[in-house]
């Protein structure tokens, strides 16, 4: 996302500045062609691409859909979801991640869960996507930068895990630590961002029923650019809230210092709810592009307050949101 300093203080535009929607759409349609011959809107083009944008073999992983959280618009096409990322621990291109994110290895994987609470767990991965119903829903996901998808996600409400674990009375936020390791992500050598990623929510937002605890997407394994095993997917904050790749979950007495907050807290706050009426320091929040479903030359569609997800308004009844952004 977003302008931020390289190691010998210039400024890097954000990902999509360095690489153009026409730029990676061109490259996708390329490997893609070539894998099938150009057979545009068959099966078999579909196929292609989940095979070109999930080098790593997905697995079946299917939820059962959840009506009462499916958005009724049209869904961005798997391949744009999976191959337009922000997941800086593979690079700052937007295609990077689906390029470089084969060398994340997501087996074994456990996630180990601390802090404040009475029952403390590591648990591993496959274990955890058995830990409760799995369902699908179809999310908004707004990215900070003014683009949105519409993505069919599997998963389960995070609050199904919380009340495994037995929070204390003196758990008032949870913290997501997500992966960092060297040998497997090349884009930790950049100091876009202090290392590991760390995202955080109070404990009402945690227990929400629509923060989503995420394993798959689009009846399948997340692939490992979407933040594979397991990331956590908050739709009505902006996409950075929603960290991929996640190893450890930690329930505290204060506000978790988060990366974005912490690498520019004027201009990613702790709460970055999606606000059409509080703009970016540097651009607007009030339109957004949807990727893979409006063309570059449509005219942008309106920001939604909280993306559309009115029912979480309450949380914030009383607060200023404009100073607490
Ligand atoms: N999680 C980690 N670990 N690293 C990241 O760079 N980027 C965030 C978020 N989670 C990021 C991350 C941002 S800015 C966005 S918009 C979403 O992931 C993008 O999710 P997607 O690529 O699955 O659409």
């Amino acid at each position: 996302m977003l302008i931020k300093r390289s190691p010998n203080g210039a400024d890097i535009p954000f990902g999509s500045e360095i690489t153009p929607q026409e730029v990676y759409e061109s490259r996708r349609r390329f490997i893609a062609q070539m894998a099938v011959g150009a057979v545009a809107g068959s099966a078999l083009w579909e196929m292609a691409n989940r095979q070109a944008f999930a080098q790593v073999p997905a697995q079946r992983l299917a939820g059962k859909p959840n009506p009462a959280y499916a958005v009724p618009e049209k869904q961005t096409p798997f391949r744009d979801a999976a191959s337009y990322n922000n997941f800086y621990e593979f690079g700052l291109d937007k295609s990077d991640p689906a390029e470089y994110a084969h060398t994340l290895k997501t087996r074994p994987w456990t996630v180990s869960i601390e802090g404040e609470v009475r029952k403390p767990m590591t648990i591993d991965i496959d274990s955890l996507v058995k830990l409760a119903p799995l369902e699908e829903r179809v999310y908004r996901l707004r990215c900070v930068e003014g683009w949105s998808m519409v993505i069919p996600w599997v998963g389960y409400s995070l609050s199904q895990l919380i009340k495994k674990v037995e929070p204390t009375g003196n758990a008032k936020y949870v913290e997501f630590t997500t992966l960092a390791d060297r040998t497997q992500m090349p884009g930790l050598g950049s100091r876009v961002l202090d290392w590991p990623y760390v995202e955080g929510l109070r404990m009402d937002e945690a227990n929400h029923p629509l923060t989503l605890l995420t394993l798959g997407m689009y009846g399948q394994t997340l692939p490992n650019q979407n933040g594979a095993p397991v990331r956590v997917v908050v739709p009505w904050k902006y996409g950075f809230k929603s960290g991929k790749s996640i190893v450890k979950i930690r329930f505290v007495r204060d506000q978790p210092k988060t990366a974005w907050n912490e690498s520019a807290p004027q201009e990613y706050g702790f709460y970055s709810n999606v606000n059409p009426d509080v703009d970016h320091p540097r651009w607007s929040q009030g339109t957004e592009r949807r990727v893979g479903v409006d063309g570059f030359f449509n005219k942008k569609r309106k920001t939604l307050m909280f993306n559309g997800y009115p029912e979480v308004a309450s949380m914030y009844a009383g607060m200023d949101l404009k100073k607490y952004f």
